[in-house]
């Protein structure tokens, strides 16, 4: 089971649309989705038009008590699985802390659902938080959507610095341009820099357009609002790019190749979460 999260730090930047997009792809592509909606909004869970049954607190998840399957749902979409969010989720930090090990909990969590997908969603809520390490642990890639903005880019800097300090050189960061209008020359510059000094950034860029706004109107993936529409496009080439990413073999990392990046890049980041216990294997599959 490969493991995608969609995750910024930023809020509105698109991560839900994202999430609930490239998950019915994947499902409609033949493989087993789960998207686990991790803000206790439940953005990605009202886009889906499913009702939460059991309810699944984010104490007795992350205290191993319950089981996420539990709470599973079937979506209106063949192959396609919702683990609604809970309003507890809000907490999640609170409980996260509580544990040994902190940082794993989600990957341990996730184990439980390796038999039954192939593919795993984490919609992410915005803010760097316990949470937010545990999801860069447990992942295989973060999708990361971008609004071209100076300080878009300064996030990715730091999270780059911050995932070659910790030597996590397996989990592969997929940032795209997200919400562009390049009517505007502000956003038509920081796309070309960010592209000089980011090459391997996905080349798919997905617009503000009103048609994608209407996913969380119309409650529906795009490619189900309007299949033959330039945004279906847009979302199946985005995901054909991530797929492509996610499947590739990468050498094994080794930490003299992590890029130097100055101290106070990575400190950043890493001060807004949970260092790692000392002793913790890196991140384990
Ligand atoms: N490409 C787009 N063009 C226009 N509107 C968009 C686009 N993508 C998302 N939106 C709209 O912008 C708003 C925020 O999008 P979304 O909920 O996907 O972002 P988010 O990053 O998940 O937000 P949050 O941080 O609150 O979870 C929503 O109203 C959504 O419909
Ligand atoms: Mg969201």
């Amino acid at each position: 089971m490969k493991i995608i999260a969609v995750t910024n730090i930023k809020g509105g930047v698109g991560k839900t649309t994202t999430a609930v997009n490239l998950a019915y792809l994947a499902a409609a592509g033949g493989a087993r989705t789960l998207l686990w909606d991790l803000d206790a909004q439940g953005a990605a869970t009202y886009t889906l038009q499913v009702e939460p049954g059991a309810r699944l607190s984010a104490r007795k998840l992350v205290a191993g008590r319950r089981e996420p399957q539990e709470a599973i749902v079937a979506s209106a979409y063949p192959r396609l699985h919702v683990l609604p969010a809970d309003v507890s989720y809000r907490n999640f930090d609170v409980h996260l802390a509580a544990r040994k090990r902190p940082t794993e909990r989600l990957l341990k969590m996730s184990r439980t659902l390796r038999e039954d997908y192939d593919t795993l969603f984490l919609d992410c809520p915005p803010g760097i938080s316990l949470l937010t390490e545990n999801v860069l642990r447990a992942a295989d890639a973060l999708v990361i959507p971008l609004v071209p903005t100076p300080l878009s880019l300064r996030m990715l800097t730091q999270l780059r610095a911050f995932v070659a300090t910790e030597g996590w050189g397996d989990l592969k960061l997929l940032p795209f341009f997200s919400m562009v209008d390049r009517r505007r020359s502000l956003h038509r510059e920081l796309i070309e820099g960010t592209r000089a000094e980011f090459p391997d950034l996905l080349a798919t860029e997905v617009p503000y357009w009103s048609e994608i706004e209407r996913v969380s109107v119309r409650r529906a993936p795009m490619p189900v609002i309007a299949p033959s529409g330039e945004a279906a496009r847009l979302y199946q080439q985005l995901w054909a790019e991530v797929e492509a990413r996610v499947g590739q073999q990468e050498p094994a990392p080794s930490a003299t190749t992590a890029p130097v990046e100055p101290d106070w890049i990575a400190g950043d980041f890493a001060a807004a979460v949970e260092p790692a216990p000392n002793g913790i294997p890196g991140r384990t599959h």
